[in-house]
């Protein structure tokens, strides 16, 4: 089984990035964790960040036929990005929606995805946590859905 592991904005900056909000590890350490898992339950995980837009709409939507799930942490662009979301559709897979803190105890401006009505759930508020937890997740989504 193969999931890209999708990161947005500003998620390249995690370590130092808002301790206080996001903890410590970088994404590195992340991706280490969440290829280690994956190992554990039969699936290799490709990891892609980017800051822009459209990278990652591109990569999102190419990957149809590449994978069979998607984790997404789009960052701020979960607040605005009508084609992160057309992009998670295009690509019929099942995606998980990921965040690092719960944005539903932040500004306001963050309680509204775009992203959450095309996924098939969504993990947030475990810290860099949360993407292991959205990884056995969209395992086992996958696993169910093939039964
Ligand atoms: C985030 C939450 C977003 O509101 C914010 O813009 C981010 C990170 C999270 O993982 O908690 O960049 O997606």
């Amino acid at each position: 089984m193969k999931i890209r592991m999708v990161n947005g904005p500003n998620l390249a900056l995690l370590g130092n990035r808002e301790p206080g909000i996001y903890g410590r590890e970088t994404l590195e350490e992340i991706v280490a964790a969440v290829r280690r898992r994956g190992e554990s339950l039969g699936a290799t995980v490709e990891a892609f960040q980017s800051d822009i837009e459209g990278e990652l709409v591109r990569y999102i939507g190419q990957s149809r036929g590449q994978a069979d799930g998607l984790l997404v942490n789009a960052g701020a662009y979960t607040h605005t990005s009508i084609a992160i979301r057309d992009a998670i559709s295009a690509s019929g897979l099942p995606c998980v929606e990921v965040h690092l803190s719960n944005v539903h105890a932040r500004e306001e401006f963050r309680h509204n995805s775009f992203l959450s009505p095309v996924c098939v759930g969504l993990i947030l508020g475990f810290g860099g946590y949360s993407y292991e937890l959205a990884l056995d997740a969209v395992v086992w989504h996958v696993r169910k859905t093939r039964k």
